[in-house]
């Protein structure tokens, strides 16, 4: 964190101005997004990445940055499996590595003694439909993975068409607002759930559970193709496995949602919604398999985006009221929003402290390029290693 900013005075406050470690895989674009050929930009808190999908389908991730004039090398073209940039056409690999140089440095003679020039990269990979970039320590991406959802992984996987939203707000701001059934108010028009009441909530390593019974049968998309109109659907099981979010009732209707944070204010949300029985309304038979994916295409169409409209709407007034009144204490009664906010911080302050650790390593092993992971500004890695030598030179 920059010291010489003003002091967050609170936990709520303080975890309004941190990103989350990039030591997960984040799901970052949808694959249909990117065509062969193409590449698009991507942000991983103010770090931007360039993803691109060489000639052989492979999606690659490096750093959105020409190290010539630093422009966006998104703005360049697709070639092979290499991106040049537009302006001198310099082009890189999949490794951030410096290739080629369409100019005399690197013609003739010189094209087989390039300078050693080098750019970020990082670990990417296709799953569920999206696309996921591990921004943090490469070395980890190999023990660490992507959430099982066992319901796409099974031999018939459930149908699924990710949810794609653009939110103006800190990413806690989203990750409370889902767990935080209080706002049965905000929709009321929908219902997805009726007098809830918090049956506990638990912590487990990096996960922290939540139990809540609630009423879902008076769910307008529920009453229409839910399973016996909802019956027997009275208790619904949240979680923040850090850093994902998800919802599971009855094994029968589950969601995850998998959030990319831009900066404070923006953040890229990827919501996953798993219906399981889905019967056609008046008659109450199940909805037949070649009509699922339409029907779920109408329910997101006329209920999960509609409902989620309501959730950032209310998230973009909330920011507004911290805009307004910074200093201001929040009124909290819910447990689980200080719950989230406590592991958020501790995974973020984590974070820095494993890439501040990774960057001294490089330095003192005298690495050509020192890379850290995606989402740390210089000053704030080099802080926390100031700190960590005073800590050593004072025998702390
Ligand atoms: S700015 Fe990219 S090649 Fe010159
Ligand atoms: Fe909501």
């Amino acid at each position: 964190m920059n010291t010489e900013e003003k002091k967050p005075k609170s936990r709520r406050e303080l975890v309004r101005t941190m990103g989350q470690s990039g030591n997960y895989w984040y799901a970052m674009e949808e694959s249909k997004n990117l065509k062969k050929g193409k590449s698009l930009e991507v942000i991983f808190w103010k770090s931007p990445i360039a993803l691109y999908r060489g000639e052989d389908g492979e999606v690659r991730a490096i750093e959105n940055r020409c190290p010539h004039r630093q422009l966006r090398l998104t703005s360049g073209i697709v070639q092979g499996d290499e991106i040049t940039c537009q302006y001198h056409g310099w082009t890189f690999d999949g490794c951030g590595k410096c290739t080629g140089i369409s100019h005399e440095l690197g013609k003739g003679k010189a094209k087989d003694s390039l300078p050693n020039i080098k750019v970020n990269s990082y670990p990417v990979q296709e799953k569920y439909g999206l696309i996921w970039v591990f921004p943090g320590d490469p070395a980890l991406s190999e023990t660490v993975k992507i959430p099982a959802i066992p319901q796409l992984d099974q031999e018939e996987p459930w149908e699924f068409i990710p949810i794609d939203v653009k939110l103006d707000g800190h990413y806690s701001m989203m990750l409370e607002n889902v767990c935080d059934f209080n706002h049965a108010f905000l929709h009321r028009k929908f219902k997805p759930f009726t007098d809830p009441h918090l049956l506990g909530t638990r912590r487990e390593g990096d996960t922290i559970w939540i139990d809540y019974e609630t009423d879902m049968s008076q769910s307008s998309a529920v009453k229409t193709a839910g399973e016996k109109k909802g019956a027997g659907l009275e208790n619904m099981t949240l979680w923040y496995q850090y850093p994902y979010q998800g919802s599971n009732t009855a094994d029968k209707y589950l969601h995850w949602l998998f959030m990319t944070p831009i900066d404070e204010n923006h953040t890229r949300c990827f919501f996953v919604f798993l219906l399981g029985p889905l019967e056609i309304p008046f008659i109450n038979k199940p909805v037949p398999k070649f009509l699922r994916k339409t029907v779920i295409a109408l329910a997101n169409k006329f209920y999960i985006i509609p409902l989620l409209g309501e959730d950032t709407y209310i998230i973009n007034e909330e920011m507004l009221g911290q805009e307004r009144h910074p200093d201001i204490q929040h009124l909290e009664f819910n447990p689980i929003v200080g719950e989230f906010q406590k592991m958020s911080i501790e995974k973020w302050e984590e974070y820095v402290h494993t890439e501040a650790l990774r960057k001294k390593k490089q330095k003192d092993d005298k690495e050509r390029y020192v890379f850290t992971g995606a989402g740390l500004t210089k000053k704030e890695l080099h802080d926390y290693n100031t700190m960590l030598e005073e800590k050593e030179e004072a025998g702390l």
